[in-house]
């Protein structure tokens, strides 16, 4: 019997191989050859396993005129993502079972890549009831949040015997609040970057250090922005994971000077000398998109009344794989935090990793690919990017999910994502 699909002369870092697909999975990774109803020839190209992202904002339900499933995920698949997890804060929010469920819905009939969900969390009774249906974790806003409710959590999954992580955007609100006070009368962008100091973080991230140690309960820290942050995590490594944006890998807060609240984003960008940089990496477990979309007229309001958020899943591969070309970091980075690291810390037992009885999710990247970042050009429904104009040198050509090619040299022809509940079977070694 013929398998469905043979993808010949993939190269990977460990060599090049071509590989068996059927039904959805790889069957076959081998160097010689198989019968197949359908076959494409990769060689040229560079094939990693289908990344993950493990932070994006789709905005559905209630907020669909910003994104919705359909535009949110076919601007995955053209990133070069076969998967994504979505955040809770939707309108009405995904932190009760009846809400989870029916984003589950939403996502199963809209979707074009594979997603999982991250549940939000208000009311502790409810979270029995949703860890029926797999989250990837509960994610809780530090900044908005008294910390005796959080630590209800920490003792409801603990009580439970739940593994699931719990996510966090980490910034002291008390710290935001006065440091708000002190700026007095400013209208500039550039001031948000003051009104949520490094500080705010820093707190932050040693409460959650904290809790995790106290707990002895995973915790996964969203969007770190700070050098200082990243050394409160690092005695607590067993407990704690930690997540960095492209944007706050690679831009400074000088570019809400240039983009003004294009690049306004929760926590802001920082100083040179504050945040971080590429020499971070080794110590960061996963990259997030943290896309976050919002209108244009939301964005052209005041610096204090436009929303945050910035979206990048059509961005970040490019950037980063021109990273890779200026010899700034290795393709090897990019496998372990955007498909193995997102995998591993979010329980997705059939992919980030290119093995046989794995889901067959493929990105497929042309390493010479060279272009300009414009958002007019996005599958997002938010156009606009503070890395426009931006030159990348590597790009995404082809997004595969379970066999089927949801991503051709830029256009995506449809799909039909799945719900992965996380966590469910057993981890990645
Ligand atoms: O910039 C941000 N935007 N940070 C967040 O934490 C939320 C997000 C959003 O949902 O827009
Ligand atoms: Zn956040
Ligand atoms: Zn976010």
């Amino acid at each position: 019997m013929p398998v469905d699909l043979f993808l010949e002369n993939c190269r990977t870092e460990r060599g090049t191989f071509n590989i068996g697909v059927d039904d959805g999975r790889i069957v076959k990774i081998t160097r010689g050859r198989m019968d197949a109803s359908e076959r494409i020839d990769l060689r040229g190209y560079h094939v990693l396993p289908g990344l993950i992202d493990a932070h994006v904002h789709f905005r559905d339900p209630g907020l669909e005129y910003k994104e919705d499933f359909r535009s949110g995920s076919m601007a995955a698949a053209r990133g070069g993502f076969s998967t994504v997890i979505d955040m809770p804060n939707t309108v009405p929010p995904a932190d009760t079972t009846s809400e989870f469920k029916r984003k589950i819905k939403i996502g199963e009939r809209k979707s074009v890549v594979d997603f999982g969900l991250h549940a939000g969390y208000s009311d502790p009774s409810e979270v029995e009831g949703i860890l029926k249906f797999g989250p990837a974790s509960f994610k809780v806003f530090m900044d908005s949040i008294e910390m005796g409710k959080v630590d209800v959590l920490f003792r409801r999954l603990r009580d439970l015997g739940s593994g699931v992580p719990i996510t966090l955007h980490c910034e002291n609100r008390e710290i935001i609040r006065h440091s708000r006070e002190n700026l007095g009368e400013v209208e500039e962008p550039y001031a948000y970057s003051l009104a949520r100091p490094p500080l705010a973080e820093e707190v932050s991230v040693a409460e959650a250090a904290a809790l995790a140690y106290h707990y002895r309960h995973p915790v996964h820290i969203c969007h770190l922005s700070t050098r200082r942050a990243l050394r409160f995590i690092e005695p607590f490594r067993g407990y704690i994971t930690c997540e960095v944006t492209p944007h706050h890998l690679l831009l400074d807060s000088g570019y809400l000077r240039r983009f003004g609240n294009l690049a306004k984003t929760n926590p802001p960008l920082r100083s040179a000398e504050t945040g971080l940089s590429p020499g971070d990496l080794p110590d960061i477990d996963i990259i997030g998109t943290d896309h976050a979309p919002h209108t244009l007229p939301e964005k052209e309001m005041g610096v204090w009344e436009a929303p945050p958020g910035i979206p990048n899943l059509e961005v970040v591969l490019r950037v980063l794989l021109t990273l890779v070309s200026e010899g700034r970091m290795n393709i090897s980075t990019i496998r372990r935090m955007l498909a193995e690291g997102p995998a591993r810390i979010f329980g997705l037992a059939s992919k980030g990793f290119i093995r046989e009885g794995m889901d067959a999710d493929f990105t497929v990247v042309d390493l010479r690919r060279e272009g300009e970042i414009s958002a007019d050009e996005f599958y997002s429904r938010a156009h606009y990017t503070p890395f426009e104009g931006f030159r990348y040198r590597g790009d995404a050509v082809m997004t595969i999910v379970r066999g089927e090619v949801v991503m051709d040299d830029g256009e995506v022809p449809g799909g039909r994502g799945r719900y992965i509940a996380c966590h469910s079977k057993k981890e990645h070694d």
